[in-house]
């Protein structure tokens, strides 16, 4: 305590004020199934984590390219020639190469319906840097930014934390499917006009993490029209642009902008980045796409925080080359989400579990209809991760002014592991109502379907460590 209390004074104000969220029922998650992971065969009754947003469908086919370019990486003789060159200094431009194939690839994923400028595109270390980056270069501290909800739990962390920036949510329903309407908008930016707050722009995520919900071309429209008519900045994050695998299809901002009139593009901003569509998070690869050469000079300054290393760039530059490659991977993508939705979606209903009508993205929102008719009660996530072992996230956590909701990744494990997850589940909405306080273990262990190799659930279907750091000290007593 006293410790504690000691280091608090040494560090910073910033630093050290709550937004990073680590208390939060988010992390809460991560710590759960950290100190108990499933594994099918070696902890059967362990917690199994769908609370990640994480793309691991297609880890084979990068496998199977990496066997076949061996020249892609610096410890192989085909590849080490480029040690040199990774290894020299570089400056906060990026290769040239490698943003032409990223701006291709963000063609690609708009239908070839947009072209991009590579020299307009910023790297930072993930989407969270963009994020972040963006927000510095738009927003002072105790400026706001309008954000419909439900709204990415890590937006506090990313766009708040070390910004000063404050987030107003824009209230969303779950009657037409969370759709961003524009009285919801007036009605959030006139609230903070009334408490004399500086409205420095809106934030939108499409497809939208938490409801993999696609913003239709109309909705788009109306946004774009009241950030011009108020004077304020958009930004767009599109960082699942490549994932959408049903109609209606996935418009960018950067397609409307095309074909609006009269609008000023220079206060529309994206934010993109290879992770969700390739399934590479570990990467650390994002984007800020700016219209203007002073945005562009401003950002690219404050880049310098999180560049992307040369190795990456080149590593991925040479999957991204080949657009047939390109292709291929988007496609497969796309087809094996399409399948991986319907299987979790199709297994709800026969518990009266409804999910939001999700178009792309790794997500849906699932509504239990229990009991405790409170966003407290009901969203307390702690009932779902102790009862039947399993993480979905709260919507508490994901700011849904609705009680009932959570938040369910379906690509982050294998088939298998999808179904006895669906099986805890029903297995805990059966029991809350029949009035069974705690659903059993053993009501469900007995039905687990292991007709997977314990091998192949280890090498694709682990997921990765929390992000939460352990103090070596912590862990050595
Ligand atoms: C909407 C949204 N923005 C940003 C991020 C952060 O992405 P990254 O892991 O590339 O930093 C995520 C990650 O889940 C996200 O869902």
């Amino acid at each position: 305590m006293g410790l504690e209390n000691n280091s608090q004074k040494l560090l910073s104000k910033i630093a050290t004020n709550n937004k990073h969220g680590e208390n939060s029922p988010y992390f809460d998650g991560w710590k759960a199934y950290e100190s108990n992971p499933f594994h099918p065969t070696k902890n059967p009754q362990g917690v199994i984590q769908m609370g990640l947003a994480e793309n691991q469908l297609c880890f084979d086919l990068i496998e199977e390219w990496i066997k076949n370019n061996p020249k892609a990486s610096i410890c192989t003789p085909e590849g080490v020639n480029q040690f040199r060159h990774i290894a020299n200094f570089q400056d906060y431009h990026g290769l040239p190469e490698f943003k032409n194939a990223v701006a291709n690839l963000m063609s690609k994923v708009r239908g070839g319906r947009v072209r991009f400028d590579p020299d307009r595109l910023l790297m930072s270390g993930g989407a969270t840097g963009a994020n972040e980056l963006i927000m510095f270069c738009l927003a002072d501290p105790g400026d706001a930014f309008l954000v419909p909800s439900p709204y990415y739990p890590a937006f506090v962390r990313d766009l708040c934390w070390r910004t000063g920036l404050q987030l107003i949510p824009v209230q969303c329903h779950s009657s037409n499917n969370f759709m961003i309407t524009r009285e919801a908008l007036e009605e959030a930016h006139k609230k903070a006009q009334d408490e004399n707050i500086n409205v420095k722009g809106l934030i939108i995520t499409n497809p939208s993490n938490p409801l993999g919900t696609t913003i239709e071309k109309e909705t788009l429209k109306s946004i774009v029209s009241f950030i011009n008519e108020n004077n304020i900045h958009l930004v767009c994050d599109e960082i699942y642009s490549g994932t959408f695998y049903d109609t209606p299809k996935f418009v960018s901002v950067s397609e409307i902008i095309q074909e609006m009139e009269d609008i000023k593009e220079d206060s529309i901003h994206t934010t993109y980045s290879l992770p969700k569509d390739l399934g590479l998070p570990g990467f650390r690869v994002g984007f800020v796409y700016s219209s203007t050469d002073e945005d562009v000079d401003c950002r690219t300054k404050n880049s310098s925080f999180g560049l992307l290393r040369r190795e990456t760039q080149i590593f991925l530059l040479q999957i991204l080359y080949d657009g047939k490659t390109q292709e291929r991977f988007l496609r497969a993508v796309q087809k094996r989400l399409a399948l991986r939705r319907e299987v979790f979606t199709k297994g709800t209903p026969k518990v009266g579990i409804k999910c939001s009508q999700s178009y792309g993205g790794l997500l849906v929102c699932m509504h239990l209809s229990l009991k405790e008719k409170t966003v407290e009660g009901e969203n307390d996530c702690r009932v779902i991760v102790h009862e039947v072992t399993i993480i979905v996230l709260p919507g508490v956590s994901f700011h849904c002014s609705e009680p009932g909701w959570y938040r369910v990744c379906f690509a982050n494990m294998d088939e298998e592991t999808v179904e006895i997850a669906l099986m805890r589940i029903r297995a805990f909405v059966n029991g809350r109502e029949k009035g069974v306080k705690k659903v059993e273990m053993k009501r469900w262990k007995s039905n687990l379907r292991l007709s997977f190799s314990s091998r192949r659930f280890e090498e694709n279907v682990m997921s990765p460590h929390s992000p939460i750091p352990h103090s070596p000290l912590v862990r050595a007593t």
